[in-house]
């Protein structure tokens, strides 16, 4: 079975044809990390826009990539939510049209099911091998969610994040660092080989799930103000003071989210742990996670980042579920997951 998998919830236009949920034919992405690269983060009306300029090309790429035509689908999967309004919209109404047009199935996608779901597009089935219950963790740029995955579509969140997500506190120490965005990539950067002398703070929350990681972005604030980095000195911040501090920060994150995976794993006698999101293709934090007593499954990077792959393989299981949409399929920008 071929699906057909579109992503725009945020600023990346992306489509992909995927066979049985697990084979991915084409993969095609359009990032518009450029373009809001300069107002240094993402500005919703220009990425909706550009949603609308990238869409057919990149829907008709990843067709001819993976040598189908739109008559060798049979079905298409969108992500209909959560994510920005105007940006899923485009996503959405696209689906829609090619569902009508062509007679097929249309399946809206959680866009963290999608994400959750780059872990079948590895080689292995994680749902045989190791076999539910799986803890999934997804870290990206607006969630931190620690979930037990009890078979396929059964979700229970058992942690989520009461303030930032980790994907936006590396955006925002990116900013104060002076690093660019999006800033997980630059802070690896920064940080590689770097064994820092300072010590920031973990917000442990306790017995729970639970992450916040808004007083570690405060605690950055404060450090690189102590330390010349922020607001930026003429000539620029001395860039060893600048890695210190993003290795430092780094390490935080990752002794939080690998420490609570872990425990998650162990309190709820998991077969295995998945990572996912954007914040899983960061190295120490992939490091971090294999150290779980059970078998744990990291997607290649340039799958824990959104792309059209994860929400043809989510729409394949969803399909094989039972569940479609109709054309009454709307665009959620606050949709639950459970
Ligand atoms: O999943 P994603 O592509 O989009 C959302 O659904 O939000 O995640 C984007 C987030 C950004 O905040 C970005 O800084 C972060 O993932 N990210 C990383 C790395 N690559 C991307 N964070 C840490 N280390 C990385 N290597
Ligand atoms: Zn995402």
């Amino acid at each position: 079975m071929l699906v057909f998998g579109i992503e725009s919830s945020c600023d990346e236009t992306a489509a992909a044809v995927v066979e049985d949920g697990k084979r991915v034919l084409s993969d095609v992405i359009s990032s518009q990390v450029a373009i809001h690269a300069r107002y240094g983060g993402i500005v919703p009306e220009i990425a909706s826009r550009q949603h609308l300029l990238q869409i057919v090309p990149v829907l008709e790429a990843a067709l001819a990539e993976a040598e189908v035509t739109l008559g060798d689908l049979d079905a298409i999967a969108v992500t209909n939510g959560p994510g920005l309004m105007g940006s899923l919209m485009v996503g959405v109404n696209t689906a829609k049209a090619i569902a009508y047009a062509r007679g097929l199935p249309l399946i809206g996608v959680h866009h963290l099911e999608g994400h959750t779901y780059a872990a079948w597009l590895g080689g292995t089935d994680p749902a045989e091998d190791p076999g539910f219950p799986l803890v999934v963790l997804i870290a990206s740029g607006a969630h931190t969610d620690l979930i037990i995955m009890r078979g396929h579509g059964d979700y229970e969140i058992i942690g989520r994040t009461r303030d930032d997500a980790a994907g936006e506190a590396f955006d925002k120490a990116a900013r104060l660092l002076g690093l660019g965005y999006p800033g997980g990539p630059v802070v690896q950067r920064a940080a590689e080989g770097v064994s820092s002398s300072l010590k920031l703070p973990r917000a442990w929350l306790g017995d729970t799930f639970d992450f916040s990681f808004s007083g570690l972005k405060t605690a950055v604030l404060h450090k690189a103000q102590e330390l010349g980095v922020y607001p930026a000195p003429d000539g620029g911040a001395d860039p060893a003071v600048v890695a210190d501090i993003a290795a430092a920060f780094q390490e935080a994150v990752v002794d939080v989210i690998a420490r609570k995976a872990i425990a998650a794993v162990e309190r709820y006698g998991a077969k295995g742990l998945i990572l996912g999101g954007g914040v899983s293709a960061n190295g120490p934090l992939r490091e971090a996670c294999r150290r779980a007593p059970v078998p744990v499954i990291i997607p290649a990077p340039k799958l824990c980042t959104d792309n059209g792959s994860m929400i043809g393989a989510a729409g394949y299981y969803r399909y094989a579920r039972g569940i479609t949409h109709g054309l009454e399929l709307d665009a959620s920008p606050s949709l639950a997951m459970v």
